[in-house]
């Protein structure tokens, strides 16, 4: 129909009169300003310029200089700047005039080492406002000073430089292969003994993370281990799932037993078996006395028949 022909040859026209444009800017500082600074910037203008510093940086930006159009929620005219990991900021209005909206004073970090800045104006600039100066510079991101989830970014010591950071651990443990957490390697004990004992490493001060630990209780065969489970019980847990970060498992021959996590110890366990094992996992977080298992055993009815 016509009028749908008007609409498009309308979308033609405006686009061919707009201006798009995207400009790359890597290094570590660098300036750009709004097109014929400074005499008042034209109109229909969409340019970006995207800001890379190097990995590890943040990019830090500030404007020497800022009148644009103002309005309401800077709708017509307006700066916008991007990056991921932060809100995304629009500006307008002029720093002369001390608008609110403008950026005055501030400097503009990003969260990681890219920044957008969006430039546009609508089709008019009746005012003839300047446009803006900005500059910008990379800094250094302190990751020591950052957490992942919550927690620190390592587990005992962490150690920046400029591009990155490393972790290290106090003496006795090691640096797990995620590079952040501290552990220490859990020995594997094979008991055989009639009766004994069996703990999480360091109980009852908090175990470490990223703990493996496989332990063996091996009797003669004939004799029946029976476990108890002694307090303070406490392994790291979740109110929905079941164990889903630290877990303790019981498995023998033919029979398999938790996993076991919170706070309350499980009662006694008849194996009725001569060999067990013992499975503990931990994860990268969370502070947890553990547990501990003392077991005795008696010799089978079964067997003691001649
Ligand atoms: C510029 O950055 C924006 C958003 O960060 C992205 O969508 C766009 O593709 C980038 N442009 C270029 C030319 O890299
Ligand atoms: C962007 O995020 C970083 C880190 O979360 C913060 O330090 C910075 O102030 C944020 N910048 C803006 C403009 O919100």
């Amino acid at each position: 129909s016509f009028c749908c022909y008007f609409v498009c040859c309308m979308f033609v026209l405006f686009s061919f009169f707009r201006v798009s444009l995207s400009v790359e800017m890597t290094g570590n500082f660098g300036s750009f300003t709004s097109p014929n600074f400074p005499q008042p910037y034209p109109d229909n203008q969409h340019l970006v310029w995207n800001i890379t510093v190097p990995k590890g940086h943040r990019v830090k930006l500030y404007f020497t200089h800022f009148s644009m159009e103002p309005s309401q929620q800077c709708e017509y005219d307006y700066i916008q700047v991007l990056a991921e990991g932060n809100e995304t900021l629009r500006f307008c209005g002029e720093e002369a005039k001390n608008h609110e909206s403008t950026p005055r004073n501030t400097v503009i970090l990003s969260a990681g080492n890219v920044m957008s800045v969006v430039f546009r104006s609508d089709y008019s600039n009746e005012g003839r406002f300047t446009g803006f100066q900005a500059f910008y510079t990379s800094e250094d991101i302190n990751e020591c000073l950052s957490t992942i989830d919550g927690e620190a970014v390592c587990d005992h010591f962490c150690h920046n430089y400029i591009g990155g950071y490393y972790c290290t651990c106090q003496p006795g443990y090691f640096l797990h292969d995620n590079k952040r957490s501290c552990t220490v390697p859990c020995q594997s004990q094979v008991l055989t003994t009639l009766s004994g004992v069996l703990t999480s490493p360091g109980y009852p001060s908090p175990y470490p993370p990223m703990s493996q630990c496989d332990h063996t209780i091996r009797l003669p065969e004939g004799y029946r281990i029976f476990l108890d489970f002694v307090e303070p019980f406490d392994v790291e847990k979740h109110p929905a799932a079941i164990c889903p970060y630290d877990t303790l498992k019981i498995s023998t021959a033919g029979q398999e037993y938790g996993p076991f996590c919170g706070s309350s110890p499980p009662g006694r366990i008849d194996t009725g078996s001569y060999q067990v094992h013992v499975t503990f996992r931990s994860d990268s977080s969370g502070k947890n006395k553990g547990w501990k298992i003392k077991y005795t055993s008696t010799r089978a009815e079964a067997v003691s028949v001649m």
